[in-house]
């Protein structure tokens, strides 16, 4: 026993310094799951007070609680997905985290969150000179956690990640919950004489936690220069989710994108193509294996040139493809997906779901 608690505070001691960065490896950052507690005598109940350096690896500000699986909340039970131990923001909280990157490198945060009670959670993630705005209000997973992407281009060899709530709730104890927090560089994928298109396959992309089989959001409105999605643009109101195929089925590859939210949910490319030259586009068109079933259609544009790909899901894997022959008007074509209609899962039904796609690739073909 004594020699435990020896070895935890010599832990905390070291992880406690100042000016600590952490070298940089695909997957948890360190304390990313927030397994390693503070010291008893720097919290009061739930709240951490023992100052910004009290939770190891992390500096924090504002009311941050540390929250253990299975407390209660009034009538809610806090349930952890990962390990025991979660953190809290309170209104206008912060947790941040010193990390040695390579400068000029594009990475790829994942962190794992559930809103509580307030409405209009939100969470501002940033890594100077950059920061994201992440909704949280729309629910895309019946038990309240999802994970999120956002990526950053490294501008010096040390970044400080930053997680912060700029919320303004009643109650300081109604902010968002976050579990884990992982990077991953991205490799950013050129074209190649087999694809027009970059990063097709998706197979590039961020990190996925090999604990959670929920998937990845991509959240709304990523522009391409730091898409996690390396490549591909996510353009519309609700985000949509980065899959793989060691929990869902994917037509192709490792990874595949599942469009979530109706029209709401798309995702684009811009493709530099030669105006008069005729091009096919073709794509695999499935479902998830997530009990997602009933007749999708998923809407694939070219410029204007437009194909309604309809698919029978019985939400136990499976998929067709599907192609659209085009000629380019312009020097510059831009490649759209998205779900026509909305769907639930048929095992809970407050969670969306939709088709997946899958495997997309362009080339120019020669005149007949
Ligand atoms: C702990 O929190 C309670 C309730 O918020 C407060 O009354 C008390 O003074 C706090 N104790 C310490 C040691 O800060
Ligand atoms: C998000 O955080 C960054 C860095 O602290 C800040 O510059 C930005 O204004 C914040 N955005 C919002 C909407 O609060
Ligand atoms: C996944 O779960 C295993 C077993 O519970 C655990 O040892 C491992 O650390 C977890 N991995 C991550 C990345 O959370």
């Amino acid at each position: 026993m004594g020699r435990k608690l020896a070895l935890l505070s010599a832990l905390l001691c070291a992880t406690t310094a100042f000016h600590v960065a952490f070298s940089f490896k695909d997957g948890l950052v360190a304390n990313g799951n927030f397994e390693l507690a503070p010291k008893a005598s720097d919290m009061n109940g739930t709240v951490v007070v023992g100052g910004a350096h009290a939770l190891p690896a992390w500096e924090i500000s504002g009311f941050v609680e540390y929250i253990k699986s299975g407390q209660k909340q009034g009538d809610m039970l806090l349930v952890v997905p990962e390990g025991a131990y979660a953190v809290r923001l309170g209104n206008e909280a912060s947790i941040k985290q010193r990390i040695n990157v390579i400068k000029g490198m594009y990475y790829s945060i994942t962190f794992v969150a559930a809103r509580t009670c307030a409405q209009e959670e939100r969470l501002n993630v940033s890594v100077a000179p950059d920061s994201g705005v992440l909704p949280m209000q729309t629910l895309y997973s019946s038990n309240g956690w999802d994970a999120y992407a956002w990526a950053f281009r490294a501008e010096y060899p040390q970044v400080e990640i930053v997680i912060h709530n700029p919320g303004v709730e009643e109650d300081p104890a109604c902010g968002p919950l976050i579990d884990s927090v992982a990077l991953r560089a991205l490799y950013p994928p050129r074209p190649t004489n087999k694809n027009i298109l970059k990063n097709g396959g998706f197979e590039e992309g961020p990190y996925v936690f090999p604990n959670t089989s929920w998937g990845v959001l991509i959240p709304p409105n990523i522009e391409d220069d730091h898409s996690p999605l390396p490549g591909w643009m996510v353009e519309s109101l609700k985000a949509v989710k980065y899959i793989d195929s060691d929990h869902f089925s994917v037509p192709q590859g490792r990874r595949a994108i599942e469009l979530l939210a109706g029209k709401e949910s798309a995702i684009a490319q811009v493709a530099r193509t030669i105006p008069g030259k005729n091009y096919v586009l073709s794509f695999a068109v499935g479902d998830a294996s997530n009990s997602c079933e009933g007749s999708m259609i998923v809407e694939a544009f070219a410029g204007k040139d437009t194909i309604k790909v309809p698919y029978e899901s019985k939400g136990k894997g499976g998929f067709k493809r599907a192609m659209l022959k085009f000629v380019a008007v312009s020097a510059r074509t831009r490649i759209m997906f998205l779900s026509t209609f909305y769907t639930m899962r048929s095992d809970d039904y407050s969670s969306l779901c939709g088709p997946v796609i899958d495997d997309v690739k362009m080339l120019s073909l020669r005149k007949p």
